[in-house]
This record gives C-alpha cells, structure tokens and sequence, in this order.
C-alpha cells in the first residue's frame, strides 16, 4: 500500500517551488511565457531558419549563403558566425549617403550558382560607384523580438537634447528613408526585424537566401520568439566580488552611458513581448567612434558612426567589433575613440586587477 503523503509534505513542496525563481531560457531556447501557437511558430520558423536552399529554390544566381543558420549558428542556431559579409556604399559629403540600389544594394554577394560560376562570374563586384567598402561579421539574434518591441519614444527618450550626458558624448538615433528609428544592423539603419529579414522589399533583386513571403514570416517569428541569452551567475566568492567591482567601474567609467543597461518595451499583443525589461546593454543609437574605425555610411549614420553594440550575451562572442577585427573584449574596448574617447582612456588608466573586475563584469551579461 502507497503512503499518503503528509500534509506537511504537500506544504514544504508548495514553498520549494514558490521560492524557485521563474527559470531563464537557456540559449537558444524561445521566450519562457509563449502561448502554444507561438511557440509553434518559433519551431516553424527554426526550420526555415536552418533550410538549405538551392537553385532550384531559387538562390542566386549570387548570393553569400545557402541558409540563414550557416551564418547565424555559434554556439546554437541564431548565434554568431565566423562569415564576414562585405557591403559598399557612396558617401557624398557633408549629409548625403546613397545605398547603392540601383546597382545592387550595399551588400555584396560573395557567391554564385554553378550556372553563373560556368559563365566564369564568381561572385558580385564591388560597384563602382561605392566610396567606401566594409566588413560586417555576424552578430547574434538572441532577444531581438524583445528588442523590436522597445518603443521608438524610448529610443528617442535618450537622445543628448534630453538631458546631460556623459563628457563628450553625444549620438543620434539613425532613421529610414521614410522617417521611422531604426535599431537593426551595425548602422542601426533597419528600422523593425521583419524588414531585416525581408530585406528592403522591391530593392534588392536577391535576398539573401531567397525566400517566400510566408517563409520570411516564419523566419521572423523565430528571430522573434528567441529568448536573450541567460546571464551568469558566479557562485564562488572571488569572482562575484570582482563582477560587483566590475559593475561599479562600468558606471564610473561612462559605460552605460551608451551601453545603457537596461531598456523596457511597450504593450504587446504577445504576453512574452508586452512590457517587459531587457537588459540589453545599449541605447540603439549611432556614435561616432573616431576616424580609425570608419567604413562606410548608411541612412543618416556617417562613415565613422555606429551603433553602440548590444552588449547581452557577450561571452558567447569570438571576435568583436563590427568586422570583428578585435580578437578580445579588451582590445575592442582599447580601439574606442571619438565620443569614447574619454571613457576608453579611463579604462586604460585602471590598475591591472580593475581592468580584470570590468571584464569579468562583462562576464555576467
Ligand atoms: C552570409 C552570412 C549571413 C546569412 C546567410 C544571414 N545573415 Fe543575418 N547577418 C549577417 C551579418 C554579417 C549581419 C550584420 C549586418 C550589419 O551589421 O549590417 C547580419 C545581421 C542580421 C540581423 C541584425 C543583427 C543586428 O545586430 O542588428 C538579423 C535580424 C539577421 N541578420 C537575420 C538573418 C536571417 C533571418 C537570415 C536568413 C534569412 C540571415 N540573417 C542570414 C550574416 C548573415
Ligand atoms: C560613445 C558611446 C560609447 C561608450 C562611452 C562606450 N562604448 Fe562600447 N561601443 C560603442 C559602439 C558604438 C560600439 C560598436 C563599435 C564597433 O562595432 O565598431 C561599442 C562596442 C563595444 C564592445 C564590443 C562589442 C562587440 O561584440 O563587438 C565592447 C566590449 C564595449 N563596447 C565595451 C565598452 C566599455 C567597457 C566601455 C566603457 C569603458 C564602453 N564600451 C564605452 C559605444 C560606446
């Protein structure tokens, strides 16, 4: 005969899973509070996301990739990815930036179809009206439905007019041609994440892979859905001790003046969406960052602006940098200049174990 469990023991089970807090996604898993129908399309969405196309499918005849997870797979599908895209585009001094549609778009396919590759083209030349090259190595997407649901009011809610900032630091948000905040790519120049996967619609003659409509949805919906990566938790007392030094210093520092830690989105009509608080680790916005880093321009953002990456899930990085020329997180911080500049030459200033405390900050988010 099976005992009948106590009423004490039905109690201590009810506090043990009161006290738990509410589990983080791990990464590459979908946001913790979907309905059933969304969490479908996340998985619907998953496989269009890793499908290879062909040909046959309609890729090419030049493309960069046969699938979105080739780029975007490190170290889970819709992380980072070791390819580094090439994109071109005209610079016309003092405002004026021309993104090259006419001749393609600013992003250079560095592949073709066996067929082209037989008419001895290999891949697409840079056009020859560009005035500056750039290259762009792949970012992760985790969290970015949350990212997307962050009011363009919040954005704008920080730029410099609206109260003191850091020494010298200014920035702007960056905006499309018909006028929305843009928040998506390293020139933050894409304005919602549906367009980023759709590319411009009717302007580049090959998005990259070539997909329906209805696929471009579901991929969207996966992008959506995915959840920000989970932040670290030390548990032994050397390291916890470090990261709250390191936490401090990145106030001090001016950090958060760009990378601002924490922004939140507005009503939704998915609950996993509607007003919840992201610790992303950036204002969306562009800053110029010195004539060292400059490429190419983009929308309103200069050659030598930028958007201030998004720090969320820094570890699961390998290269840093918008072309991932910096091999480490020090290096990245080492080669910010312009309205860095100052916030940079503090962090060098910093004894040896402060400059470790801020790394191993970083650690955590
Ligand atoms: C050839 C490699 C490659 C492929 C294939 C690729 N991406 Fe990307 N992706 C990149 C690079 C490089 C960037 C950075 C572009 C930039 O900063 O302007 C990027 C940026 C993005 C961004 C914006 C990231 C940010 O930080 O704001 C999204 C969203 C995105 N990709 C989704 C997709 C989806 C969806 C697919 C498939 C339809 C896809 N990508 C296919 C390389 C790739
Ligand atoms: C004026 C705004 C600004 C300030 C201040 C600033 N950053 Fe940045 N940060 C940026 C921008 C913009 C980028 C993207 C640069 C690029 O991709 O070339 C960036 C990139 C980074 C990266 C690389 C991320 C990656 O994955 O490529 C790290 C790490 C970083 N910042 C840390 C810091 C730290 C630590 C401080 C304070 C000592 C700091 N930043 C101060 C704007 C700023």
């Amino acid at each position: 005969m099976r005992a009948k469990p106590t009423l004490a023991v039905l109690l201590l089970s009810l506090l043990l899973c009161a006290c738990k807090s509410p589990k983080q996604p791990n990464l590459g898993e979908p946001l913790a509070d979907l309905s059933r129908a969304e969490r479908a399309q996340f998985e619907e969405g998953k496989k269009v996301f890793e499908r290879v196309f062909t040909p046959q499918d309609g890729l090419g005849p030049l493309f960069n990739a046969n699938s979105c997870a080739q780029c975007h797979e490190a170290p889970v599908v819709g992380g980072v990815g070791d390819e580094i895209e090439i994109h071109a585009t005209r610079f016309v001094a003092p405002n004026s930036c021309d993104p090259l549609f006419d001749q393609g778009g600013p992003v250079i396919q560095q592949n073709a179809t066996p067929l082209l590759q037989a008419k001895g083209i290999m891949k697409e030349q840079i056009p020859p009206g560009a005035t500056a090259q750039a290259h762009r190595s792949t970012p992760p997407l985790f969290g970015f439905g949350l990212v997307d649901a962050i009011p363009e009011a919040t954005i704008l809610s920080h730029e410099p007019r609206h109260g003191a900032k850091g020494e010298g630091i200014a920035g702007h948000a960056n905006r499309t041609i018909d006028g929305r905040v843009g928040r998506f790519g390293r020139k933050a120049a894409v304005a919602a994440l549906s367009d980023f996967n759709a590319g411009p619609p009717g302007t580049d003659p090959a998005p990259d892979p070539e997909i329906t409509v209805e696929d471009i949805e579901k991929v969207t919906a996966f992008t959506r859905f995915l959840a920000p990566p989970p932040q670290q938790i030390f548990t032994n007392h050397t390291d916890l001790h470090l990261a709250r030094r390191g936490r401090k210093l990145f106030a001090h520092l001016d950090c958060v003046v760009c990378h601002l830690p924490k922004m939140n989105t507005g009503p939704s009509t998915s609950k996993a969406l509607h007003r919840k608080t992201l610790a992303l680790y950036s204002d969306l916005m562009v800053h110029d960052m010195g004539s060292a880093l400059a490429d190419i321009c983009l929308e309103q953002a200069h050659p030598s602006e930028f958007r201030t990456e998004m720090l969320m899930g820094l570890r699961f990085r390998e290269q840093f940098l918008h072309d991932g020329s910096a091999k480490t997180v020090q290096e990245a911080i080492e080669r910010h200049d312009g309205e860095a500049r100052n916030s940079r030459d503090r962090f060098k200033a910093l004894t040896e174990k402060d400059k470790q405390a801020l790394l191993k900050f970083l650690e955590t988010i």
